[in-house]
């Protein structure tokens, strides 16, 4: 997102298109921006004909641009979206529908309460509304849960709650029947203060007897096998290993990252 793009979310512009190519072409920086870039151009071409819809972009580009100026770290969208929320037309470098099947998703989380960890603009969260009973998503950054929750109130969906909180601090209403671990056990931006250890123990802890923990690894070409091993290890100390398996994925930035499902035992 760049200020310059703000005035295209004010009125629909014919020029906004030409802009969105011409900056993927030559101004991009990285193959994220670029691809970032283009969905942001399919997406603004379906603004035309919603005005409501148009609106609501206009308030979540803002919002974006403003964790630019005022969020010093890491933003896993590189300016721009990290989820993509079909329901609103928004792409993003992760892509929500295909992890949802990849992960069979809705079988897992029908009719549970679901507490998502670190959930970015909690998109996965909306995607799973009609299928769980109650999700509780949160996330340190701010600001992208005050996209998610922009977006929450434009669908109009009462089972999700979202807050700006870090997981060392937070704590369950409740017990949960599903914890949503993905891309998350450790951070890129340096937020997160527990060790893996703490984190998968603190996963156990908020979840009910049998209650299962869903783990996602982070990109392979960002987290070592021996990490992930380590990782692994600890949770079938404290959880018993019901699935396994590596997401086949067309898009890069899902592709090839480690699914477990692992139920709490003691
Ligand atoms: C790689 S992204 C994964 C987002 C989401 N779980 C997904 O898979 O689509 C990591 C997220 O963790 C958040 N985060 C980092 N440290 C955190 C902390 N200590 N507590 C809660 N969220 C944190 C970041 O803001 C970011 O949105």
């Amino acid at each position: 997102m760049r200020e310059k793009y703000l005035p295209y979310y004010a009125t629909y512009s014919a020029r906004a298109p030409i802009t969105f190519i011409f900056d993927m072409l030559f101004r991009a920086r990285t193959s994220g921006q670029r691809i970032s870039l283009n969905y942001r151009l399919h997406d603004y071409l379906k603004l035309q004909k919603n005005p409501q819809l148009f609106i609501l972009h206009r308030k979540i580009n803002a919002i974006l641009l403003d964790a630019l100026k005022k969020w010093p770290d890491h933003d896993y969208g590189e300016g721009y979206f990290y989820q993509s929320c079909s329901e609103v037309e928004l792409g993003g470098l992760r892509d929500t529908a295909g992890r949802m099947q990849a992960m069979h998703l809705r079988d897992y989380c029908k009719n549970m309460y679901v507490v998502d960890i670190g959930c970015n603009s909690g998109f996965l969260d909306i995607a799973l509304a009609p299928i769980a009973r109650k999700i509780t998503g949160f996330d340190i950054n701010p600001f992208i849960i005050d996209i998610g929750k922009e977006v929450l109130a434009y669908l109009g969906v009462t089972n999700v709650a979202l807050s700006a909180t870090t997981f060392e601090v937070f704590i369950a209403s409740e017990p949960a029947d599903i914890v949503l671990s993905f891309a998350n056990h450790s951070t890129f931006d340096g937020n997160t203060e527990q060790t893996v250890r703490t984190y998968i123990e603190k996963c156990h802890q908020i979840l009910r007897p049998d209650g299962l923990l869903l783990f996602e690894s982070h990109h392979p070409t960002y987290e070592s096998k021996e990490s992930l091993e380590e990782t692994c290890k600890i949770i079938t100390e404290m959880f018993s290993l019901q699935e396994r398996r590596i997401l086949q994925s067309k898009n890069f930035f899902d592709n090839g990252r480690t699914f477990i499902v692992a139920r709490k035992t003691t």
